[in-house]
């Protein structure tokens, strides 16, 4: 078995969602900033209790040269916060980014875009 194999994509996908969705909002005025923001469940929300949830979101981002940079990781806590992360990058310097989410019953789930 290699590290890959318990990460799971949306062809895993069955009726709970645990993709995590990365979206991207460029700064369009002088002095904005870049915003990727990566949610789990954004469609049809996933539970949120003790028992079943999110607990964190990882974000990474990949250099034109393809240097990958851990961009940073969002914890939550179980019943109270929804999977749904903010994070503040200069997203001119990335070709690509990818997020991880980990849910405590059904693992690892990946995600990636790719900038054109
Ligand atoms: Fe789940």
């Amino acid at each position: 078995m290699e590290f890959g194999d318990l990460i799971k994509g949306a062809e895993a996908e069955g009726k709970e969602k645990h993709v995590p969705v990365i979206e991207i909002d460029r700064g369009h005025r002088k002095g904005d900033v870049d915003i990727v923001r990566v949610i789990v469940g954004k469609q049809i929300p996933h539970p949120n209790t003790v028992e079943h949830h999110i607990a964190w979101i990882e974000l990474y981002g990949v250099k034109k040269e393809g240097q990958v940079v851990d961009l940073g990781r969002a914890a939550f806590a179980a019943g109270y916060a929804n999977p749904n992360a903010r994070f503040q990058v200069p997203v001119a310097e990335f070709n690509a980014f990818c997020a991880l989410a980990y849910c405590n019953i059904h693992g690892l789930w990946q995600n990636c875009i790719e900038m054109e």
